[in-house]
């Protein structure tokens, strides 16, 4: 099972459109998906059920807020529980032998976040407070690996755009990071600060494992950045403008991450509203058209570094 978290601490980059949609793709080649939405903010969530939908079926019983809600993540709940599978879109790829699942997300994970960040104090030995650190960053990993957890090829993590402990436990939990970023001053700045506060907790995280008190309860990871994929491109007579260019040049010259080949252009028509009637835009049609060409090149490179078949599972 793969484990990839779409990051990036700037908002509105394309981080959901993305995990919506590729996920929705690699379902459509046969895999089988499981999405964890773990932004309060349920966009991912809000791309496959209506607002009624999750309010009559989700809210109060089945979504990521009541797992993360415990002393320690998970005692009271099974992940496994949560997963839910969202009609529409399975219907658009009913016969490839793939699927699409989903772990709906709930504003309330805010406040869960603060307090699960405020539970890493109080505790006063050395060796307490790294047992609970431990204990709290890996809460994720250890559910998903877990030997009654459902069988995925793929889990894709939409995570909230900031460096909360919630996301810090995706960052754990994952091997693979995916940087969507627009090709812009302010999306491009704060990529050397995401891969230095990533590569800080894989240090910290592996420090604390290696210093642990005896038990082998704990194993070092060693999440890598997939890349950075620049998305809502503007194009012109098949061209990237100049200036988009420009800042692609400064992060392909300058940056730790690798850039992809593949870009995702900007297409209102196609991304503007990702899930209407809860099936992303890239299954929704014939994929004849230019842009969902393009994003299956794009599906091709993200599975292919995932180690994935592009073609699919059968
Ligand atoms: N390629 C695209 N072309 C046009 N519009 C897009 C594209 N990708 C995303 N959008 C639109 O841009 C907005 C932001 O996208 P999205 O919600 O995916 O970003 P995000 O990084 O997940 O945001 P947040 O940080 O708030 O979670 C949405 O309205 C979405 O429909
Ligand atoms: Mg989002």
């Amino acid at each position: 099972m793969r484990v990839m978290a779409v990051m990036n601490y700037k908002g509105g980059v394309g981080k959901t459109t993305l995990t919506a949609n590729l996920g929705a793709v690699a379902a459509k080649r046969g895999f089988r998906v499981l999405l964890l939405d773990l932004d309060p903010q349920t966009n991912l969530t809000f791309s496959f059920f209506s607002i009624e939908e999750w309010h009559n079926r989700l809210k109060d019983n089945c979504t990521i807020r009541k797992w993360y809600d415990a002393e320690v993540p998970g005692r009271d709940v099974s992940l496994a529980d949560l997963i839910v599978t969202p009609e529409r879109v399975n219907k658009t790829f009913r016969d490839s032998g793939g699927r699409l699942d989903l772990i709906s997300s709930h504003l309330g994970l805010i406040d869960i976040d603060l307090e699960l960040a405020a539970r890493l104090g109080g505790t006063t030995t050395i060796d307490g407070s790294k047992r609970k650190f431990l204990d709290l960053h890996s809460c994720l990993r250890g559910a998903l690996t877990k030997d009654d957890f459902p069988d995925y090829d793929l889990v894709l993590i939409d995570c909230a755009p900031n460096f909360g402990l919630v996301t810090k436990t995706a960052i754990v939990a994952c091997d693979r990071i995916l940087v969507p970023a627009k090709a812009d001053y302010l999306s491009t700045l704060g990529l050397d600060y995401l891969v230095g506060n990533c590569a800080n907790l894989v240090e910290q995280f592996n420090d604390y494992v290696n210093h642990k008190d005896g038990t082998t309860r704990y194993r070092p990871i060693t999440p890598e950045f997939l890349g950075v994929v620049f998305t809502m491109v503007q194009i012109y007579s098949q061209q990237v403008t100049a200036a988009q260019q420009m800042y692609i040049q400064e992060v392909l010259a300058n940056s730790a991450v690798p850039v992809l080949d593949n870009k995702i252009r900007n297409s209102p028509r196609h991304f503007g509203d990702s899930g209407e009637g809860g099936v992303p835009a890239m299954v929704r049609g014939n994929g004849t058209d230019e842009v969902t060409r393009e994003f299956d090149h794009l599906a091709d490179e993200v599975l292919g570094g995932l180690a994935m078949s592009s073609a699919g599972r059968r």
